[in-house]
């Protein structure tokens, strides 16, 4: 008693106890519920894993079947959803609509406030799952000034999102399905990353018992920021202003003055090469073959090569993260930047949600609530105003 640890960013605390994803940052390990997240990339569907990371173990194929009938079946939203999306200024963040969006859903589903009962909970885990995607792709199209495509139950996760975010006016999408499974295997690498600073805050703002829509909002907020899922839109912009491979050394002489940061490089936990880069990599290789190649790739891969040969990067342990290569990906899909970090909240929503139940099902997990050290005055004389200097 009254002896507090001091660790501001919890480099050294754990929060909490999860048995859902192991990270072993030295070694570049990464493990959903004990699977490689490469087995998973390789072998699962985005919904699959989904399932595993708030049930715990792989589904059979008729839980798998049961799992995307109810995802599938949830994903349209209200129609004032709709108007108050509509309500957006034209030229709205994404993120920024997807945010507030997210909390007013908590308004649609008054029940969710009851979510210690299980059912009621998981109703509301599969509406969180299901209609984040047409939220994302509402608020992409409100941006384009295009009229809203209504989801069609008829295509997979990945294939229903890429429908609502370009169908024109043809009878029925077909998603070219190199890119499909792309962006399934995207959605996977995202799914989950332990106590990311995202996570965190749906655990955080979760344990005070609010609704998993305004919890999930707060970590939408806390995933927006450029130093976590902000990261992606950010590294185009970098590369772009880099521009061609004759800048990179001078590019790279300023980052190491401190001028700013390589964005899409370190990590807080892999000291290693993140095992989701080497993943993407090999997804920007199928993605290519299609869309054709993105001239920024050169950029990327000679400053990825330079950095990781320099002195500076090396001693620091800073290697390419999972945003390194998925800003580069996304663009030749065609999503525009302020897209790329709401593609990451689709993929990280069944991780929020398993970390959110499994934090609401601990017995000894209390509300959040740091301690502090304090820092200012003791107990000053209160002035009256026409004293003060
Ligand atoms: N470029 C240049 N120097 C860096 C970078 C970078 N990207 N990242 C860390 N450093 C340096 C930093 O200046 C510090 O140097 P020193 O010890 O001399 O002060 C040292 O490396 C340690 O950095 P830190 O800020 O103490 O490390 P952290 O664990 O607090 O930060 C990070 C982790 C991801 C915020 C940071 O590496 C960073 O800002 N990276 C760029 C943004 C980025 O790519 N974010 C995406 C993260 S992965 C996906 C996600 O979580 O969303």
């Amino acid at each position: 008693p009254g002896l507090l640890s001091f660790d501001p960013a919890f480099t050294a605390t754990a929060s909490c106890r999860s048995a859902i994803t192991y990270i072993d940052g030295d070694a570049g390990v990464l493990r959903y519920r004990g699977y490689p997240i490469d087995t998973l990339a390789e072998n699962s569907s985005f919904l699959e894993v989904a399932y595993l990371l708030m049930n715990g173990d792989l589904p059979n194929a008729d839980q798998l079947s049961e799992f995307e009938h109810t995802i599938t079946h949830h994903t349209f939203v209200h129609q004032n959803v709709k108007k108050f999306m509509e309500g957006f200024h034209h030229d709205a963040h994404p993120m920024g609509m997807l945010v507030g969006t997210l909390g007013a859903l908590s308004t649609f589903y008054p029940e969710a406030k009851n979510f210690r009962e299980p059912l009621n909970r998981r109703l509301q885990m599969a509406r969180l799952i299901a209609k984040i995607p047409t939220l994302a792709a509402y608020a992409s199209r409100h941006a384009r000034g295009l009229p809203y495509v209504y989801p069609d139950n008829d295509l997979s996760y990945a294939g229903n999102f890429l429908s609502m975010m370009w169908k024109m006016s043809e009878p029925k999408y077909d998603p070219d399905p190199i890119l499909e499974k792309a962006l399934d295997v995207l959605l996977i690498l995202h799914a989950d990353h332990e106590q990311n600073c995202s996570t965190n805050a749906m655990r955080a703002v979760g344990s005070s018992h609010v609704d998993p829509y305004s919890a999930a909002a707060a970590a939408t907020a806390a995933l927006y920021g450029p130093l976590h899922g902000g990261a992606n839109e950010q590294v185009l912009k970098m590369l772009r202003e880099i521009g061609d491979v004759k800048q990179i050394p001078s590019y790279v002489d300023r980052v190491k003055k401190g001028e700013f940061r390589l964005m899409g490089f370190g990590h807080r936990v892999y000291k290693n090469y993140d095992p989701r880069a080497r993943v993407v990599r090999q997804i920007a290789e199928d993605v290519f073959k299609v869309t054709g190649l993105n001239p920024l790739l050169e950029v990327a891969v000679e400053l990825e090569r330079i950095a990781l040969e320099d002195e500076y990067f090396v001693k620091k342990k800073l290697y390419p993260n999972v945003d390194f290569y998925t800003g580069i990906i996304y663009e030749a899909m065609g999503f525009p930047a302020e897209m790329f970090t709401v593609l990451f909240a689709i993929g990280r929503m069944p991780g929020w949600l398993a970390q959110w139940e499994e934090g609401l099902l601990d017995a000894e997990q209390k509300i959040a609530r740091p301690r502090q050290l304090y820092t200012g005055h003791a107990e000053r004389a209160y002035p009256p105003l026409n004293d003060r200097p």
